[in-house]
């Protein structure tokens, strides 16, 4: 593996690892992120070219998002028979850990090389009380990456009180090489027959979940993401697209759970955790400029593996807590599959 550093502005550090098939993967520590992810020069994730483009335009492309990933309703978490109010940024919602949160944090990082891959150890120590989150936590996300192109995200966490912890990676693809074309030419395979549907435009959970089998948003034997963007599914209508939570039949790492295909090229996506938040990058005419093209609506999707948002309102979606002095560890993998 060749490993290069380069300065990415801001203070921030862009660490590239090129495996012996000519794959290139990018980090940087400014949100412990995912940058790019190309073959032969073409572009597989949307992402910026400075540490300055993702602090102006948008700083959750390819973010380590944390400390919980999606929407708390009202900001408002309830656990060891206590309720804890945190900093609402998304209406009255906490989106994404608050304002300023993982994703904008400069992390500490560490190379690691082992012969069959390499490493990138980012580490954060995020302050009790930050954002209302009771604990002060020690936080690690390692990403990798190995000669068969598996990029592999560890999260490693604990805290030194009881809390709540729920990360994700918020990369989005777009097999296309070019943000401005929608990824709805793209055909997705999911292993879920259930979803987590949304109460209104505020988009937090509306407090049931439903079977999608034989639905627009049944990917199970795969299908092109063109028929459920454009169908007239009220939850496909209500948010312009997919932004949904899809609980996964089966929790295990090592089942394929989804399968992003534009023509021969291929993403396969691995976690441990049991739902996959889909985001199709519903923003409309925004027209971000990622590498000089502007970004079309639907023109990225995200597999943000995580227990889905609304376990407050929904315990069945699982248990977020933390106590003091456990560790919380999760994996997921994202596997380019290329001739
Ligand atoms: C997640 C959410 C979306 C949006 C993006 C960030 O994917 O589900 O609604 O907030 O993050 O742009």
């Amino acid at each position: 593996m060749e490993i290069t550093t380069k300065d990415f502005g801001m203070g921030a550090t862009l660490i590239s690892l090129t495996n012996k098939k000519g794959v290139q993967i990018s980090f940087t520590n400014l949100g412990a992120r995912v940058v790019e992810w190309q073959k032969e020069g073409k572009h597989l994730i949307l992402g910026f070219d400075s540490a300055k483009e993702y602090l102006e335009k948008d700083s959750y492309p390819g973010a380590t998002i944390g400390r919980t990933a999606g929407r708390i309703k009202d900001g408002l978490i309830e656990f060891s028979q206590k309720a804890v109010q945190l900093t609402q940024n998304d209406g009255k919602q906490t989106l994404h850990g608050g304002a300023d949160s993982f994703n904008s944090k400069l992390w500490l990082y560490e190379i690691i090389e082992k012969p069959d891959k390499a490493s990138v150890k980012f580490s954060l120590v995020s302050n009790d009380g930050e954002n209302g989150y009771p604990g002060r936590m020690e936080v690690s996300v390692t990403h990798s990456f190995d000669e068969e192109n598996n990029w592999e995200i560890f999260y490693e966490a604990s805290s030194d009180k009881d809390t709540v912890f729920n990360p994700t990676g918020h990369v989005y693809f777009n097999l296309n090489g070019d943000a401005s074309i929608p990824v709805e030419n793209h055909e997705l395979q999911l292993a879920a027959s259930r979803f987590v549907p949304l109460k209104d435009k505020s988009e937090i959970v509306r407090g049931d979940i439903v079977d999608l089998r034989n639905s627009p948003l049944d990917f199970r034997t795969g299908k092109s993401l063109s028929e459920a963007l454009h169908s007239d599914l009220e939850q496909i209508v209500l948010v312009g697209g997919i932004d949904h939570p899809f609980l996964l039949d089966e929790v295990n790492l090592e089942k394929e759970q989804a399968r992003l295909t534009l023509g021969e090229t291929s993403i396969s996506v691995y976690t441990d955790q049991p739902s996959i938040v889909i985001f199709t990058a519903n923003f409309g005419d925004l027209g971000t400029i990622y590498h000089d093209k502007a970004q079309a609506h639907h023109g990225g999707i995200t597999f943000e593996c995580q227990v889905s948002p609304g376990s407050q309102q929904i315990p069945e979606l699982g248990d977020i807590s933390l106590k003091a002095g456990e560790i919380y560890q999760a994996t997921s993998i994202y596997r380019l599959n290329s001739k």
